[in-house]
């Protein structure tokens, strides 16, 4: 059962619900605005509480007290939680998201409704939309779990089917029901990229994701456009060809068109993802250790496809192009080999060093195609390189770009939307490692500065168009999870940074 949100005008004390949230800041003994009317209905009962040091408003205190309403006369919720928000000093709106995440996660199996009121809003200094919007994210994201294989023992018992978002001041109103709308909109995104990553290779093979792809733009009124691998080869794409060509599946190169600004197509963005259903390394194979979460290495297509969607119900007056160069990478017998030669679409020759550095041979003919279409403006997406990891850890995705504009709207984008993001450089001397002996360029530059080797190979195929390429190879799965926004398995990320970058480049 997918959860509902909707705004609401009201008092959150007469509201009947299964529970009541609220929240407190760190240090405050009295509370004020709708804490403080709930405090009241009950008779000083939050108060108490503050006073016996059971409720701190420290961030992690999450304080649940039980209110039936036939012992507490005229106060309509069954329960009130109260969330700790921590130092007022330092609340932002990632921890409204993250806070509306823990309320969820908390109540999703004692409670059928829910009605919060809105983290930040009050004292907290928030935008009124802004923050709906990041209650309403949280609270779709927390709520989510990957369970479609297990038949018995869930991991969640999901209950929670209605949660109101609550505003007492009418002006408010319709700032918080588009903050919510637009919340839900992004929240759902997201988890359709978490959706794609968790999948497995077996189930979605490059046609299945091309359906995904297709299935989204047909919703959305998109231009679709499916090339085949015959089709790819005639272009002249042989750098995805090439990796495509060890596999039994079908590779599939998927190009979606939102046309916002039809009289103007020079007003464009083209988003690239990585998307190679499975990375066994081909025949330089990965390691079982290496290879085990590799059914993820679709994130940035994932991450793409999310921003789709929401670009479709956002409708920005900006032109903006998907492209999607699917498949998987695999040792078959008609593998490509360590040292092949092939011939990228934009006409450069690159040597194959490594088979395992497959996405950005992808990724090279799927700019070479974007450039080739008229792109204006380019950001590629990509679990590109285990180096990402090792530079920055799981807190930030590397970024790159050859235009200072381009990456600091992205940078901007990320700040707004809560994804980890760090600039890292394209210099000189790590450039001379991409260097081959016999062709203009080779796939991998070895270990050092390998996520900077990386990017800058793909630089070679974005030539002088302005171009980002963010390496989530280590933010679109983890391991562990920190909170209850970002938990273990696929995050999503970064998928509402894109569509919040497309809303950006609109103006
Ligand atoms: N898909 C991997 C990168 C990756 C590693 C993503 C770990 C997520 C988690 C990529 O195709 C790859 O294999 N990169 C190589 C590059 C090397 C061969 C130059 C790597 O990182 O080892
Ligand atoms: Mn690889
Ligand atoms: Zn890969």
């Amino acid at each position: 059962m997918a959860l509902r949100l909707q705004a609401m005008r009201g008092d959150i004390a007469q509201i009947a619900s299964d529970a009541a949230i609220v929240n407190l800041f760190q240090g405050v003994t009295s509370p004020g605005g709708a804490t403080g009317a709930v405090d009241r209905a009950l008779g000083g009962l939050i108060s108490e509480l503050i006073a016996d040091g059971e409720i701190t408003g420290k961030r992690g205190n999450n304080v649940l007290i039980h209110t039936p309403t036939d012992r507490y006369d005229g106060f309509a919720p069954k329960r009130v939680l109260v969330m700790g928000l921590g130092k007022s000093e330092e609340f932002g709106i990632d921890d409204v998201r993250e806070i509306s995440a823990v309320a969820a996660q908390r109540l999703s199996s004692i409670s059928e409704t829910a009605t919060t009121i809105i983290h930040g809003a009050g004292i907290g200094g928030l935008d009124a939309q802004e923050a709906a919007k990041a209650i309403a994210e949280g609270a779709v994201v927390g709520a989510y779990a990957f369970d479609k294989y297990k038949t018995s023992s869930k991991t969640s018992e999901q209950r929670l089917e209605t949660l109101n978002v609550v505003e007492f001041d009418d002006a408010k109103i319709p700032l918080v029901r588009s903050g919510v709308g637009l919340g839900v909109s992004t929240g759902d995104a997201q988890n359709l990229a978490r959706d794609l990553v968790n999948e497995p290779a077996n189930v979605l093979s490059p046609e299945a994701m091309r359906d995904v792809a297709k299935q989204i733009g047909e919703e959305n009124g998109f231009g679709v456009r499916v090339l085949s691998i015959d089709e790819c080869l005639a272009m002249g794409m042989n750098a995805f060809c090439g990796v495509a060509q060890g596999s039994q599946r079908p590779a599939q190169f998927v190009h979606l068109i939102y046309e916002g600004d039809p009289t103007n197509s020079s007003n464009n963005v083209w988003l690239v993802g990585k998307s190679i259903t499975f990375d066994s390394g081909g025949l330089s194979l990965k390691p079982p250790r290496g290879m085990v979460t590799m059914k993820g290495d679709m994130g940035g297509g994932a991450a793409v496809l999310g921003a789709m969607k929401i670009v479709g119900a956002l409708k920005p007056r900006i032109n903006v192009h998907a492209v999607l160069p699917i498949t998987e990478n695999m040792p078959g017998g008609g593998a490509q080999r360590p040292g092949d030669v092939v011939k990228a679409m934009n006409g450069k020759y690159i040597e194959i060093d490594n088979t395992d550095a497959e996405g950005r041979l992808t990724l090279a003919d799927a700019l070479g195609y974007a450039r080739a279409n008229g792109a204006a403006r380019i950001v590629d997406v990509a679990t590109l390189t285990g180096a990402a990891r090792v530079a920055l850890g799981t807190g930030n995705a590397a970024v790159f770009g050859n235009d200072d504009g381009l990456v600091k709207s992205v940078m901007d984008a990320a700040e707004t939307s809560g994804d980890g993001m760090w600039r890292l450089p394209l210099d000189a001397t790590s450039k001379r490692l991409n260097r081959s002996s016999i062709a203009d360029v080779k796939n991998s530059g070895g270990a050092p500065a390998g996520s900077i080797t990386a990017a800058h190979f793909i630089s070679e195929f974005a030539e002088d168009t302005p171009w980002v390429h963010i390496d989530i190879a280590a933010v679109s799965m983890v391991t562990g999870s920190r909170g209850m926004f970002r938990t273990a398995g696929a995050t999503g990320a970064p998928t509402r940074t894109l569509a919040s970058l497309v809303v950006s480049l609109a103006g």
